[in-house]
């Protein structure tokens, strides 16, 4: 369970908080779509969640224990059950999808095994079921930069599946990509969500998808939360006051 209390994050010099008091409740099993226009929040709000962002104030429970005052140590524990999915997919475009998809499995190695880029059988086996759980195993041997959108946005995913994710973090995953493909990386995502019974928390502008998909909305404004509710509850009015 994530418990977000009070959060405040005032970014040096700026002249309004970017998150204002946000309080928030979210349970195993929440697929979360964050709406909110540009400059809303919404990416200030998921970094703060796996501490890309330290927050100003305020308190980030996962599962009991306050994340906001974590060393770095300890964090890392954390990090290791969050994973984040990125809108330009940061990948390693020289390498192929089967080795950007075994760096997925950096987190829990020893940093001399990384450099000396040994993975096991066992990674090399998980980090195949991955992409096929993503139906990308017909272009492992591929490199990334060969790859369409959509294509490369599975490896990111794939590459999250590696870590065993408890959290599923997405920043706009599907910012760049076109209507039909987001829709699939959707599904895909959901699927997994569903079958992996995680926590997602996913920012989105499109507000059909997030419909489509989410077991709940949550929409910032100006740094401050102004629906949380359910998908259907997110009607005209409601999209106008979001967007205004
Ligand atoms: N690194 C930073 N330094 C200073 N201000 C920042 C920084 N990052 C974001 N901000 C400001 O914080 C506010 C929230 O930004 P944020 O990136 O969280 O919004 P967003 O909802 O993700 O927007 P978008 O839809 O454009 O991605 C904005 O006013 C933004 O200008
Ligand atoms: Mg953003």
């Amino acid at each position: 369970m994530l418990t977000i209390s009070d959060l405040v994050v005032r970014y040096p010099k700026a002249n309004e908080n970017a998150l204002d008091r946000i309080n928030v409740t979210i349970n195993k099993g929440e697929f979360v779509c964050v709406l909110g226009k540009s400059g809303a929040g919404k990416s200030t709000f998921i970094r703060s969640i796996n501490r890309l962002q330290q927050p100003t104030s305020g308190q980030i429970l996962w599962n009991d224990v306050d994340i906001t005052t974590l060393s770095e140590a300890k964090m890392r524990n954390v990090r290791s059950d969050i994973v984040m999915i990125f809108q330009h997919f940061n990948l390693i475009p020289r390498m192929t999808v089967f080795q950007n998809t075994l760096t997925g499995s950096f987190g829990r190695r020893s940093p001399y095994k990384n450099i000396l880029g040994l993975f096991s059988e066992e990674e090399k086996e998980r980090a195949l079921k991955a992409l096929q759980e993503v139906e990308l195993e017909k272009h492992i041997d591929k490199r990334v930069e060969a790859l369409s959108g959509g294509q490369k946005q599975r490896v990111g995913i794939a590459r999250a599946l590696l870590q065993d994710p408890k959290m599923l973090l997405g920043d706009e995953p599907v910012a760049s990509l076109d209507p039909s493909t987001s829709r699939r990386i959707f599904e895909i995502l959901k699927r997994i969500h569903e079958e992996r019974e995680l926590l997602s928390i996913i920012n989105i502008h499109d507000v059909n998808l997030a419909k489509e998909f989410a077991t709940r909305i949550i929409a910032l404004r100006d740094g401050q939360l102004i629906f949380d509710g359910q998908p259907e509850e997110v009607d005209e009015r409601m999209f106008a006051d979001i967007y205004q």
